[in-house]
């Protein structure tokens, strides 16, 4: 069976102890244990991390991070340098998550130097997180904020030829709101991402080193109407991937 090029991320956000990091990484790895049609990438928060590498040895399953600094080494009091996480055996780490937006004052200015540090150090990949929230939405300003936060977080990065980026898409009054928006609606969103990118680095770099994901409510029941999506690179799943059956079906419904 050819391989799907998609990719499935799990953010666990801070919403489990270490036990249950673990469990949830054994019971993730017994129900992906016959799965091989696409890329899976699970982000606990920092202290698991190890630990959770070594559970998921001898799967296909990754893993990535919630964060990173943009120095690799110094003194940054609480931060985590992108080579520990490279050491410790991530290959993704999500970045600008809108939780951090709001919760830790995170700008685009901080994103930009987070990837331009990522872009440096062989063996991670940004996950870029972007997003309207509701009053942008309502207020008909989504374009142009998605523009300005891909223009902020992305101008004058340099990509090499085997580098990639991870766009997610995540409108913030959907994140953990049960409900996804219209997948028409993310395809609409996916649109603008794209052109705003082949502005900045040309089609041919976009295509081979860009993906678009779609994050926000994703879940078994609703995964089918969003996985036909001409420009979906993927998924970023919060709540749904806490549950390992869950989890699969989502991978299995987006992964064909
Ligand atoms: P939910 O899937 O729980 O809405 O979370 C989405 C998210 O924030 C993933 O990063």
């Amino acid at each position: 069976m050819k391989k799907s090029k998609k990719i499935i991320f799990a953010n666990w956000k801070m919403k489990l102890g270490l036990k249950e990091t673990f469990d949830l990484a054994k019971g993730i790895k017994e129900k992906f244990k016959d799965f091989d049609n696409g890329k899976i990438v699970v982000c606990p928060n920092f202290v698991p991390l190890l630990e959770v590498k070594k559970i998921l040895k001898d799967s296909n399953i990754m893993v990535g991070a919630q964060n990173v600094f943009w120095e690799t080494r110094g003194s940054y009091t609480g931060e985590i340098s992108p080579l520990t996480l490279v050491e410790a055996g991530c290959e993704y780490v999500i970045l600008g998550h809108s939780e951090r937006r709001k919760f830790m004052m995170e700008n685009y200015e901080m994103i930009h130097r987070k990837i331009k540090a990522i872009m440096a150090v062989e063996g991670l990949t940004p996950i870029v997180c972007i997003g309207e929230n509701w009053d942008e939405r309502k207020t008909d300003r989504r374009d142009f904020v998605l523009y300005d936060q891909i223009q902020q977080a992305l101008s004058g990065i340099d990509i090499a030829a085997n580098q990639e980026i991870v766009v997610a898409y995540e409108p913030i009054w959907a994140i953990g709101s049960g409900t996804a928006i219209e997948p028409s609606e993310a395809e609409y969103a996916h649109k603008i991402v794209r052109l705003t990118l082949n502005d900045m680095f040309g089609m041919k770099v976009v295509n081979e080193n860009f993906k678009i994901i779609y994050g926000g409510s994703i879940n078994s029941k609703n995964v089918k109407s969003f996985t036909g999506l001409e420009d979906l690179g993927g998924l970023l799943v919060g709540g749904a991937s806490l549950d390992p059956e869950e989890f699969y079906k989502v991978a299995k419904a987006t992964l064909i």
